[in-house]
């Protein structure tokens, strides 16, 4: 069996079409990273070479040192990952100081991790730290009205997770720890990766304002369904601030959004409301 074969390639494929269908990765827009497992590389270790040179990160963390990331590539399209999947996806292995990257797999044509494999390494590290290791996904993408709403709402975690609890009823219980949020940054490289290393140590999804949306999760469902649901909440808002031309009549209630996260066994980030 081929790499292209082994079930993180499969599951990783089928979450990049997934979401170029639903829109939100125009042209190269957004990027994906998993944190294989020692079985996921068990399955695809024979297909590796050990070739190609190191490349330094712009950050450094020895805490996931020595782990396995696949990658979507910069510049690729999330469209062609599941018909190349060795053109455009990389498996990195990283180096046992966190320091530098090399690519074991994929990648072929001289291609390069994502510009933003900055911030998803510091975004590993901060998940994995927070959820005793089962985090193992960090997902990219520019869904237009999570990026919409940041040009109508004030740029704090309250105003926006508030916002987007209201929105839709099941959101206290899908994120019951809320949405944090980065101001406007030239994206790629160290400095980003900071300042959203930070934000994901708090919550498991983080706007880009003025880009896009950061989500991560346990596995390809969780990452995908965090996403789909932040973006689908701020959908309904920017309907409803559209059609009431700025004003909303009523809202789910904050006793009503404790109570939500409260039936589902959820712990409300109530700090926010
Ligand atoms: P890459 O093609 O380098 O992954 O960049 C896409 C993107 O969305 C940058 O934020
Ligand atoms: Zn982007």
């Amino acid at each position: 069996m081929g790499v292209p074969e082994s079930r993180a390639i499969r599951g990783f494929a089928r979450m990049c079409m997934d979401g170029w269908l639903q829109g939100w990765h125009e042209r190269n827009g957004g990027n994906l990273s998993y944190r294989m497992t020692p079985e996921d590389v068990e399955e695809c270790r024979a297909a590796f070479s050990f070739e190609r040179p190191w490349v330094p990160m712009g950050v450094a963390d020895r805490s996931l040192g020595g782990e396995y990331f696949l990658v979507t590539g910069s510049g690729k399209y999330m469209r062609n990952v599941s018909e190349d999947p060795e053109g455009n996806l990389g498996i990195l292995e990283t180096d046992s100081e966190g320091r530098a990257y090399r690519i074991v797999w994929g990648l072929s044509e001289g291609g390069k991790p994502t510009s933003e494999f900055d911030s998803h390494y510091l975004c590993h590290v901060v998940r994995a730290r927070a959820t005793a290791g089962e985090c193992r996904v960090l997902y990219h993408a520019h869904p237009a009205n999570i990026v919409a709403l940041t040009f109508v709402l004030p740029l704090t975690a309250s105003a926006l997770t508030k916002a987007l609890w209201q929105s839709e009823t099941e959101c206290p219980m899908v994120f019951p720890h809320g949405v944090g949020v980065v101001e406007w940054m030239v994206p790629g490289g160290p400095e980003i990766a900071e300042a959203t290393r930070k934000a994901m140590a708090e919550y498991d999804a983080v706007v880009w304002a003025h880009h896009g949306l950061f989500t991560s999760g346990p596995d390809f469902d969780s990452a995908f369904g965090l996403m789909h649901t932040i973006e689908k909440a701020a959908q309904i808002r920017v309907l409803a601030l559209s059609a009431g031309q700025g004003l909303l009549r009523q809202a789910i209630p904050d006793e009503g959004l404790l109570a939500v996260a409260e039936a589902y066994g959820k712990e409300l980030n109530a700090s926010l409301l």
